[in-house]
């Protein structure tokens, strides 16, 4: 098996001398080649932190973090450009997509950007495109689609260059239930089907459960981890619950 991100001993505080105020200690953590992990905790708990960190957009204290054997923490501003480019994919809880282009034109960008050629190119944003069911509405703009089409827009493009890692911040979290639910699906499949790794934020319980493990912390530390292992989907959400009413303060959503 292949580990795609390593994270040893990770520290993070925010402020300055006399007002320090620490969001992450000792994190500690592996994620393997086709793992769809997901990161819970209570809010303010360090979720965010930790997954700006691993996205290169946020630098820890201290700590190491590899990913994909590169070490990301010492990596120049330069490099980490093309880092991210090339080996990450996110998807955000408000979309992020261009405006101006349509729902193809913005998925095909990471593609366009890595000069792959135009053939390549179509084959792999409609192959994309069937994953999400996003096929039919290609030639829209943004603003002609709905909140889930956008989300699936956005998921496609961040995972059409096959990304090494792909990150997401509460993803479902501006969607109806009917929208979150097939996001989460393709992912699912997406995973299951091309082993793509994914690391996926959620404070949704219900969303939590589409993960084969998922990762609690607390108060910036690792808290518990659960694997799904032979449980079916109903099963782990209640197992997640569990972990989520004895972490206190009542921060899931019923289903
Ligand atoms: N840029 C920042 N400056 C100061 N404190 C921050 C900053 N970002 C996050 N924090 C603090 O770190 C803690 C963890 O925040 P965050 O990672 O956003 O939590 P979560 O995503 O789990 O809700 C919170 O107490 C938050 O106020
Ligand atoms: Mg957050």
């Amino acid at each position: 098996m292949k580990t795609i991100l390593q994270a040893k001993d990770v520290n993070k505080t925010f402020g300055t001398k006399g007002n320090l105020y620490t969001a992450l200690q000792h994190i500690s953590l592996n994620i393997e080649e086709g793992e769809f992990v997901g990161i819970m905790g209570p809010s303010g708990a360090g979720k965010s932190t930790l997954l700006n960190i691993f996205s290169t957009i946020d630098t820890p204290t201290s700590g190491e973090i590899i990913i994909d054997g590169q070490n990301i923490v010492s990596m120049s501003e330069e490099k980490l450009s093309d880092f991210r480019r090339n080996k990450l994919g996110f998807i955000f809880q408000d979309y992020n997509l261009l405006d101006t282009l349509t729902v193809k034109e913005n998925i095909l960008l990471p593609l366009a950007l890595s000069k792959v050629p135009s053939s390549e190119i179509e084959r792999r944003v409609n192959e994309i495109a069937d994953t999400f069911g996003i096929r039919a509405i290609l030639e829209k703009y943004p603003y002609q689609i709905s909140g889930g089409q956008k989300q699936r827009a956005a998921a496609s493009r961040a995972i059409v260059a096959n990304p090494s890692l792909i990150l997401a911040d509460e993803p479902t979290g501006a969607l109806d239930s009917k929208s979150a639910t097939s996001l989460l699906e393709s992912l699912s499949m997406l995973n299951a089907s091309n082993r793509s790794t994914i690391m996926m934020v959620t404070h949704d319980a219900n969303a939590a459960s589409y993960c084969k493990r998922v990762i609690f912390i607390n108060d910036g530390e690792l808290f518990r981890e659960l694997h799904k292992e032979e449980s079916t989907r109903k099963q782990f959400f209640q197992q997640i619950i569990e972990v989520l009413t004895s972490l206190g303060g009542g921060h899931h959503d019923a289903v």
